[in-house]
């Protein structure tokens, strides 16, 4: 699942957030308690790809994301980015390789300040990292906000936030993403909070920017049926770990971890007659502090047998590229 020539390289990427105890917990229990956001995880992408990051809510997904971008400390393992260490980069270093890696998060009303006009909000990262003059920055912000569909770019920029759509919002927080052209973007559900008619729309602009910026993207999202026009690669998450991971195509045609095979069967299908048996998964996705023994998968898999109770099974390769961690692939 590594490669050397990879823009973004992750290993062995864990973080493990501390749980607060109260006296009677920490009475009878000696040493910490954590949640296991992140278990072990180690992926590559290559420059110009798009891995989407996929799984249900409390998998993990917006940790890792957060951990590549640096707006987290891993709890151990290593980060590459354009073949340089930055786990441990802080203060100036951190904030000058901070133009490269950008994140946009799901809500673009949180990421947006109230009372600062989007022309200044889009400014902002010009500003921090003092770029040009000015003149030549709000010039390259009027410049960015047309190329988002926000025109006339004039109008926009005095705006604030409450007086724009909610589409739009999220083109001005993908715009000053954008503004120091970076190479790699973390977007964390970029879509799901916008209508739909809003969503197709948003997705195609993400595309086209991709393409002229020479962008590199981990794509995080619940929706399986967005990621498969935008990914390239795909990466599923359970519990803290990457339980599969291949090309889109391999990965949506032939499943080889249950867990996998459940999500996609869920997808919807426009056509009734196409319509796959959709399997159900049961039980709740299980508490990230008491984790199932072995295979964390086990009490909610159709598959599962004995050994998966006890052994924890290994990421392995069953056919080019396509990773799975499963006793019993399906493939
Ligand atoms: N700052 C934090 N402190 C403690 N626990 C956290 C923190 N951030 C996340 N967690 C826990 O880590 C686990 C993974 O959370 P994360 O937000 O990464 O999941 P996710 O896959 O992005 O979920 P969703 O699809 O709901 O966004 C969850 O159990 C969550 O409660
Ligand atoms: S290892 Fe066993 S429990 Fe885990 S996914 Fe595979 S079959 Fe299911
Ligand atoms: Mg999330």
């Amino acid at each position: 699942m590594v490669s050397m020539d990879s823009l973004v390289r992750v290993e062995g990427l864990k973080k493990y957030f501390p749980v607060r105890r109260g006296l009677i917990g920490s009475l009878f229990s000696r040493g910490g308690i954590f949640i296991r956001a992140v278990d072990d995880v180690s992926f590559d992408i290559a420059s110009g790809e798009t891995l989407g990051l996929i799984g249900e809510s409390g998998s993990g997904k917006t940790t890792v994301g957060r951990l590549l971008v640096r707006l987290l400390e891993p709890t151990e393992g290593r980060i590459f980015f354009d073949g340089e260490d930055i786990t441990l980069l802080s203060g100036k270093e951190l904030r000058e390789r901070r133009r490269k890696f950008q994140i946009i998060f799901q809500d673009p009303m949180a990421s947006l300040c109230p009372h600062m006009k989007i022309g200044e909000a889009v400014r902002h990262p010009l500003v921090i990292h003092g770029i040009g003059t000015e003149r030549e920055q709000k010039n390259k912000v009027l410049k960015m906000l047309e190329r988002m569909g926000l025109s006339p770019p004039d109008a926009f920029y005095d705006k604030y936030p409450h007086e724009l759509s909610g589409g739009q919002r999220q083109r001005v927080v993908i715009a000053r993403a954008l503004i120091l052209r970076p190479k790699f973007v973390v977007a964390d559900e970029p879509l799901s909070m916008l209508d739909v008619s809003v969503r197709a729309k948003l997705l195609e602009l993400m595309i086209e920017l991709k393409r002229e910026l020479n962008l590199t993207y981990l794509f995080i999202t619940h929706d399986l049926s967005t990621a498969k026009y935008i990914c390239d690669k795909i990466a599923v998450m359970y519990l803290g770990k990457i339980v599969e991971f291949g090309r889109l195509r391999d990965l949506y045609l032939y499943p080889a971890h249950p867990y996998t095979k459940a999500l996609l069967s869920a997808i919807p299908v426009p056509d009734v007659k196409a319509k796959r048996g959709e399997i159900l998964l049961s039980g709740e996705i299980p508490n990230p502090i008491d984790l199932p023994s072995g295979c964390r998968f086990h009490p909610r898999c159709p598959s599962a047998k004995e050994e998966c109770l006890v052994k924890e099974p290994e990421m392995r390769e069953v056919s080019s590229e396509h990773w799975v961690a499963c006793h019993f692939p399906l493939v």
